[in-house]
């Protein structure tokens, strides 16, 4: 017989991004094969034999969190300032990607990733790695870990240093024996193709990673207009293409499966472009911030529903998801049930996976976090969502749920 499981909490889920609800005497009943059977006010509850998982007095449950868009190469560079992105990427990044040649490096640093992402009750992750050593070892210990990926190989072959710069030929080949071996076999796991940013891809490499997105149907992660240099590059490499979103598009790669980051400087024709090919925009504030890269136009991107929330770890220092929504907060003053639907439903959207994850509803995955707020007054969910966001130092993560699974602690 299936087993199943019960935890008595409060819940409080994203419904809209006008809409969050706070459950006082929530229920959650999943079972072990990870499918919610039923979420909602306990009394209302069907009377199911289960096993109740003892959780602390108070605590309350949120499904899981869902970074769009994040760097798993980067970890050990976070919070190297002092530069801005042209400089930032040549002083602290492009060496810190070149280690993942070796796959006892990305291995151990994959590992530390996942443990953080998972401690951050982020349970779904969009995210760049370098090389095939570093996509192998970023699959594997994902699945160990137990969370939920998109994994993408980060393409280069210009304006970087040697090492780290691919054949196009020699890259795709290599990203088709990847896809093989690795996208959807877990179900909980895909393959992506990033290539970087238009300054460090020729043409050439472009088409190549957008035919190759196009032909396996797989999603697409790159940067568009973060920096005003960075555009200043573009003009000068691409000089007969009329704009940055357009040397995307003549390469393919704007579709409804591309998550572009950043986004700050796209003027009005370049948004209706992207708009109009469907593809997701992650706001990157915390590392908007860090690289003093501009101000996100959110309110330009009011009822665009494809848009979602990214760490953009090392540029963003913290993992945390409510560190992103505080940060995107006080760039652009935004209702805080926006904030969390971006980084659970919005999210789930975003990446094309809300069918099975963002909310906790009947038939959706057992994705989700414990917390336990300490000094929490009378919560409706306004309070919770004050409370989460911006009071980091009485905030605790108690237990990470993949699946119905616990992934963390993992002890
Ligand atoms: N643009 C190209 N590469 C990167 C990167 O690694 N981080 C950020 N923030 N922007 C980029
Ligand atoms: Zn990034």
């Amino acid at each position: 017989m299936v087993k199943r499981y019960q935890i008595n909490a409060g819940i409080l889920n994203p419904e809209s991004p006008q809409k969050c609800r706070f459950i006082k005497d929530g229920v959650l009943i999943f079972n072990e094969d990870g499918h919610i059977l039923y979420c909602g006010q306990r009394k209302q509850a069907p009377l199911l034999d289960s096993t109740k998982i003892k959780v602390p007095a108070n605590a309350f449950i949120i499904p899981g969190l869902i970074d769009c868009h994040t760097h798993l190469s980067q970890y050990y560079v976070r919070g190297r300032s002092g530069d801005t992105l042209l400089g930032w990427l040549k002083n602290h990044i492009f060496p810190a990607e070149r280690k993942f040649k070796d796959t006892k490096h990305a291995a151990l640093v994959s590992k530390k990733f996942y443990q953080r992402l998972l401690s951050n009750g982020i349970t779904c992750a969009a995210l760049y790695t370098n090389y095939g050593a570093g996509v192998r070892a970023a699959f594997e210990q994902a699945e160990r870990a137990g969370v939920r990926a998109i994994i993408g190989y980060t393409l280069m072959d210009r304006n970087v240093p040697k090492e780290l710069k691919q054949d196009p030929e020699v890259a795709m080949e290599e990203c088709r024996r990847l896809y093989e071996r690795y996208h959807k076999a877990s179900g909980r796991l895909f393959f992506s193709i990033n290539p970087r940013f238009a300054p460090s891809c020729s043409p050439k490499l472009l088409k190549a990673a957008g035919d190759f997105a196009n032909k396996y149907d797989v999603h697409i992660q790159t940067h568009i207009s973060e920096n005003l240099q960075e555009l200043a590059e573009v003009k000068r490499l691409f000089p007969k293409t009329k704009s940055y979103a357009e040397v995307y598009d003549r390469a393919g790669l704007l579709t409804p499966r591309t998550l572009l980051a950043h986004g700050i400087h796209l003027s009005r024709s370049e948004r209706l472009l992207v708009q109009k090919r469907g593809c997701a925009m992650v706001h990157c504030p915390s590392s908007n911030l860090f690289l003093h890269s501009g101000r996100f136009p959110v309110e330009q991107w009011e009822d665009y529903p494809r848009l979602a929330l990214g760490s953009d770890v090392g540029a963003g220092p913290s993992f945390s998801m409510f560190d992103v929504m505080r940060d995107a907060y006080y760039i652009n003053i935004m209702p805080l049930a926006q904030l969390f639907y971006l980084a659970t439903l919005g999210g789930a959207k975003t990446l094309g996976l809300e069918k099975n994850i963002g909310s906790l509803k009947a038939g959706k995955q057992a994705d989700f976090s414990v917390i336990r707020m300490s000094d929490m007054q009378a919560p409706g969910s306004e309070e919770l969502l004050y409370d989460l966001i911006f009071k980091w130092d009485q905030r605790e993560i108690v237990q990470v749920f993949v699946a119905g699974r616990r992934v963390w602690p993992n002890c």
